[in-house]
């Protein structure tokens, strides 16, 4: 595969590649950032106050330090939770740009024995959550957080890979993405990967792809109150699940040949469905109330006899 062309000076384009870190941060510090990535980030976004919550050895903070820009770096090895503490709080005031670099699935673990830092595994630590879900859940509190240390008119935003293992592909930066205010994102920007662990491996016999890019995700804060916000996000969130409910019941619709029972369509889906689905007790109402909204998608032909419109 070819790899994308360097976008040099600035961050011009949304394909940016930097082989070399620079002089910032340390480089044994596994999956440290090169320091160009920030440097041609504040060249775009000129902050004046730069806050990096996962800072690890430092390169983002060093990087503005040259450049003039105030900044404050933060760690859970300076004892800095950015799940549960607050991070304006802690630095007393608000940034131009909040940007984090979390630790992606447990691809490489942080504090701990074979880690970068503690003699035993930090349970705060975002590299030990116990599966996917935990950490999606852990990094959407995160990029609130930063979001709340951001000024109206700021940037927050993280960067942060996808991950394949055991042949589940986890694409941590669609989740969060899902998981934020939609109107807030601001850009997304494809960064080339250089000199991982992972190079000198052999791939021969890989079929699918290796992974070689990261993603650096930013939203531009709007000057809304949290109830403002809080209310578009669960709005968004239930227009997202109204939509793949209306989904599932029209696929499994259509694989029933496009007329079926209520009682065929419930052995259906509950065949298909996850276990969280089967422990809730109000999913067929769900099923019902979805086939009596959509009159354009489904009809009823007959009690308890539903046909695609
Ligand atoms: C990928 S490293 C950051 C590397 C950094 N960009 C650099 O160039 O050195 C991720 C960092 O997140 C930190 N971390 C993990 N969980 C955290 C948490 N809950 N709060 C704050 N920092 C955390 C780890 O200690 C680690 O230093």
């Amino acid at each position: 595969m070819n790899q994308p062309k360097t976008t040099k000076p600035g961050m011009a384009g949304s394909v940016i590649s930097f082989p070399e870190r620079g002089p910032w941060g340390e480089s044994k510090w596994r999956g440290n950032a090169s320091g160009h990535v920030y440097r041609s980030l504040f060249e775009q976004l000129r902050p004046q106050v730069f806050i990096d919550p996962m800072v690890g050895s430092g390169t983002s903070v060093e990087v503005a330090c040259d450049m003039g820009i105030e900044a404050y770096g933060l760690d859970l090895h300076q004892g800095f939770n950015a799940v549960s503490m607050d991070i304006l709080c802690h630095v007393g005031k608000h940034a131009d740009l909040c940007i984090s670099h979390p630790p992606y699935g447990g691809m490489i673990k942080y504090s701990g024995p074979g880690g970068m830092w503690g003699s035993e595994p930090d349970p705060g630590d975002l590299s030990h959550c116990a599966d996917d879900a935990e950490f999606h859940e852990k990094m959407q509190m995160v990029l609130l957080n930063q979001r709340r240390a951001t000024r109206p008119g700021g940037y927050y935003g993280t960067l942060i890979g996808d991950w394949r293992r055991n042949g589940i592909y986890t694409s941590y930066q669609a989740e969060i993405i899902a998981r934020m205010p939609a109107n807030e994102l601001a850009a997304v920007i494809i960064k080339t990967q250089h000199n991982c662990v992972s190079d000198a491996k052999s791939y021969g016999a890989m079929k699918l792809p290796r992974i070689l890019h990261e993603y650096l995700l930013i939203w531009e804060k709007r000057s809304v109150s949290a109830v403002v916000l809080l209310s578009t996000m669960v709005k968004e969130q239930a227009t997202r699940v109204s939509g793949t409910w209306k989904n599932i019941v029209r696929c499994v619709l259509q694989g029933l040949g496009g007329r079926a029972t209520l009682d065929r369509l419930y052995a259906a889906i509950a065949a298909a469905a996850p276990e969280r689905l089967a422990t809730n007790p109000h999913w067929r109402d769900k099923v019902r109330q979805t086939l009596q909204l959509h009159t354009d998608i489904f009809r009823n032909e007959a009690r308890g006899l539903w046909s695609m419109a």
